[in-house]
């Protein structure tokens, strides 16, 4: 029995760790770890193997950046090569990056079963790159993993067959949960005062000038409040350094380079509140009960805005002020955790994979 496991950018390393850790315990198999290499500076990807815990990828397929349609065929063609000579029995995929689609696709013409972790999400914006790689993603998988009940009703709306749908939880919670005692003596140096942190990297957001302008200026105004820390995501350094933007800088507005997960979770717990446009950490504030403005109109998320400390603020700048203003006040807002976000849905999953072998 071969299971392997396809991952390439950031999100998908927090994924897949306690998915492997589960079947290393369940399942006598051998694991076989792809990468794709979507990512590849060192704070994107080596950092996570170290903060996680995971093996050397046994292939790297080292695709690097490119369009969507030379990335996604970048990683179908050498991903295609390694399953023809491998002939793994599954191979699971995760979250909604090209990577996933793309080694779905090339699982499914080679008839080869293929398991979608994080699977039912939509935001039902298909202007979204990840929305395309979710619906395609979920139509061509033989089981699919969601994190909470609202993944099964948009699969059972899109025609899956209630059989392969799992509700197991959340794996990204798994990942937090583990780590707590590793989180808590992080060597990150945390700012005395109050500080919340940001993160951006969607298209929509940082890829438009005036809009990243927008958004920048913005939160220059709030670092005259509080101390603003924004790790850059490479794609959003890109497009400041491209668009000559010069960044307020300095004081209570600090620039830091993308940080390690334990490094930048420890921040995260830290932080008065969160300003993002990522996926994970809509997620991980909901668990942390720490209120969470998301710069997005809309969230394949909801649950975290239903049950937890999710506020959409979408592009209107004047709402994220005001947000942020009653966060300072201390009127943030609180919520629950969702069910099964309990730090075991990687153990549900390897139960699944359990019962299909043989
Ligand atoms: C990708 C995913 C997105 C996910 C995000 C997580 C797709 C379509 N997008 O977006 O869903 O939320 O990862 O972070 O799969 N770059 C570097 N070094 C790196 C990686 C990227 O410099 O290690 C720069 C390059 O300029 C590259 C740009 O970032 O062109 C974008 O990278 P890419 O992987 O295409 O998309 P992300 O914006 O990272
Ligand atoms: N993250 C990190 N370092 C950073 C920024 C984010 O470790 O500098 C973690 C974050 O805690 C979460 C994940 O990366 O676990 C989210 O990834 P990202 O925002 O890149 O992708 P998305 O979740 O939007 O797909």
């Amino acid at each position: 029995m071969k299971i392997a496991h396809v991952v390439g950018a950031r999100p998908n390393f927090m994924k897949v760790a306690p998915v492997w850790r589960a079947i290393e315990k369940e399942i006598v198999c051998r694991q076989i770890l792809i990468h794709t290499g979507q990512h590849y500076d060192v704070n994107m990807s080596e950092l996570f193997f170290t903060d996680l815990g995971l093996p050397e990828p046994d292939y790297f397929l080292g695709v690097g950046s490119g369009t969507h349609g030379v990335q996604t065929a970048a990683v179908m063609l050498a991903f295609e090569k390694v399953v023809m000579a491998l002939k793994p029995d599954t191979v699971l995929v995760y979250g909604d990056v090209n990577s996933t689609l793309a080694a779905a696709l090339v699982c499914a013409k080679q008839i080869i079963s293929v398991a979608h972790v994080e699977a039912g999400l939509r935001s039902f914006d298909r202007t979204m790159p990840e929305e395309i790689n979710r619906v395609l993603t979920d139509q061509i998988a033989d089981l699919l993993f969601t994190p909470s009940k609202d993944g099964d009703e948009n699969l059972l709306q899109q025609g899956i067959d209630p059989e392969k749908i799992h509700c197991v939880g959340n794996v990204m919670i798994d990942t937090l949960v583990s780590l707590q005692g590793a989180i808590a003596e992080a060597t990150v140096e945390i700012p005395s005062e109050r500080f919340l942190l940001v993160t951006l990297h969607r298209p929509s957001n940082v890829d438009h000038e005036e809009k990243l302008k927008e958004i920048v200026e913005t939160l220059a105004e709030i670092s005259r409040e509080v101390t603003v820390l924004f790790p850059v995501h490479p794609r959003t350094a890109a497009r400041i350094s491209d668009s000559g933007l010069t960044l307020p800088e300095g004081g209570n507005f600090q620039l830091l380079d993308p940080l390690g997960y334990i490094d930048f979770v420890a921040l995260e717990k830290k932080a008065v509140a969160v300003i993002t446009d990522s996926g994970g950490m809509q997620e991980e504030t909901t668990y942390l009960g720490i209120p969470c403005l998301t710069v997005r109109a809309n969230t394949e998320r909801p649950v975290t805005v239903t049950t937890g400390t999710n506020i959409l603020v979408g592009g209107d700048m004047k709402l994220l002020r005001e947000e942020v203003t009653k966060i300072l006040s201390g009127d943030g807002k609180t919520g629950e955790i969702p069910p099964l976000w309990d730090g075991k849905a990687g153990k549900r999953i390897a139960a699944v994979l359990k019962g299909h072998q043989g």
